[in-house]
């Protein structure tokens, strides 16, 4: 491997925009590192990586985001801290099962906030201490207001969102670049079969593509498609009487 190639670890690797945003990544010159929660379909992935890319390093490692106490061992045992890691592990759910369930809702919450977070914390005081690193969270325009649909999953993503927010206070001047990524509406997995606005639906290639970009520029918060900023300013700025009424 040349040793000026940057590296990414990809959590949650078997996303569809963890995919695409590894593929661009690679393309980049970058080498990647595949986890998953299983090795052998992170394997896979990374074995598909490297025949999408001949003469790219792609390797692959197992993380369960739900096993907390594997975090630590599974940092230390990693044999190279990235330059850059993309947090793209989620759970939409169920929102009427998590009303009924508190194993579901907990299952939500903890895949989409417990883990991300404490993954994050723990990699973020690592890439203090070097005195670089990159840190892409994939979080939600859900997190951005709580909405009957899925304020489950939505009030997870608003503390991702809300902790990356801290990351990027408190590492601004550490040389650490903390990147929030507020997609709408993406054609992946987690929405086949939903019935999905043409114009506000991205896919996951402009994902990873708006993502490099921004990882490029420094940028703080993005929104893809950008378009989903102002829908967003417009849905946070209805008085809470009127929004209780609405079915957003
Ligand atoms: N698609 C959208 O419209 C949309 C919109 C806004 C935000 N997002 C966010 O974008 C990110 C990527 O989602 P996606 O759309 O690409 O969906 P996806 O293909 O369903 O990806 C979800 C990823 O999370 C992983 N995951 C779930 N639980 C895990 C666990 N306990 N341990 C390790 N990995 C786990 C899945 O692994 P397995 O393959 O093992 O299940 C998969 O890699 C998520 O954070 C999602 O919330 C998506």
């Amino acid at each position: 491997m040349p040793p000026d190639r940057k590296s990414l670890l990809v959590v949650g690797g078997t996303s569809d925009i963890a995919k695409a945003t590894a593929l661009t990544f690679a393309e980049k010159g970058w080498s990647v590192t595949i986890s998953g929660r299983e090795l052998p379909v992170a394997q896979a992935e990374a074995a598909n990586l490297g025949l999408r890319m001949p003469g790219s390093a792609i390797t692959a490692v197992a993380l369960d985001i739900l096993d907390t106490a594997s975090f630590t061992p599974f940092l230390d045992n990693l044999p190279v801290l990235p330059d850059a890691v993309l947090l793209a592990v989620g759970l939409l759910g169920d929102q009427a099962l998590a009303e009924q369930r508190i194993d579901h809702a907990t299952l939500v919450m903890r895949s989409n906030f417990e883990g991300p977070c404490l993954l994050m914390g723990l990699i973020a005081s690592r890439f203090e201490e070097r005195g670089s690193g990159t840190i892409i969270g994939i979080s939600s325009v859900a997190g951005d207001r709580g909405r009957a649909s899925n304020y489950v999953y939505g009030a997870a993503k608003a503390g991702l969102s809300a902790f990356l927010s801290g990351l990027r206070n408190r590492l601004a001047a550490k040389g650490v670049h903390v990147l929030t990524v507020k997609p709408g509406f993406v054609r992946t997995r987690m929405t086949a079969g939903m019935t999905l606005p043409a114009a506000l639906t991205a896919e996951p290639q402009e994902l990873a593509v708006s993502i490099y970009s921004a990882v490029e520029k420094h940028r703080n918060i993005i929104y893809v498609r950008p378009v989903w900023r102002l829908i967003m300013t417009i849905i946070k700025s209805i008085p809470e009487g009127l929004f209780k009424k609405l079915r957003l």
